[in-house]
């Protein structure tokens, strides 16, 4: 379980998670205007992850997640897959709960 303050994503806004098992896909977390959800960082196309920068996840207009890699469009809120090569799937969401100002992750970094 990760604790991440709420004050430090703001909206819109993404945060990294990266994995310390290098077998593993890090996890990410979105603030979008619906909430705040959380994913694998591992793009349903091709298994790689979708950031080239650390923390940077969302589109130009920071509406949808992108794929950095090929250009994938995921919706913030539920992580499915709008437009690109693998329009239809989705990305595979990590449980989260809010709790007095802190976003608890359901995630495992590894060793
Ligand atoms: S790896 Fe994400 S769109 Fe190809």
């Amino acid at each position: 379980m990760i604790t991440i303050a709420l004050q430090q994503l703001p909206c819109p806004g993404s945060y990294e998670i990266e994995s310390r098992d290098p077998a593993k896909p890090g996890a990410f977390i979105v603030h979008h205007p619906q909430g705040i959800s959380a994913f694998l960082n591992r793009c349903p196309h091709t298994g790689a992850p979708l950031n080239w920068q650390p923390d940077q996840f969302l589109d130009f207009e920071q509406k949808h997640i992108l794929c950095s890699l090929h250009g994938a469009l995921f919706r913030s809120q539920d992580g499915f897959c709008i437009a690109g090569p693998c329009q239809g799937q989705s990305l595979e969401p990590v449980p989260i709960r809010i709790e007095q100002n802190q976003i608890q992750i359901d995630f495992n970094p590894g060793v």
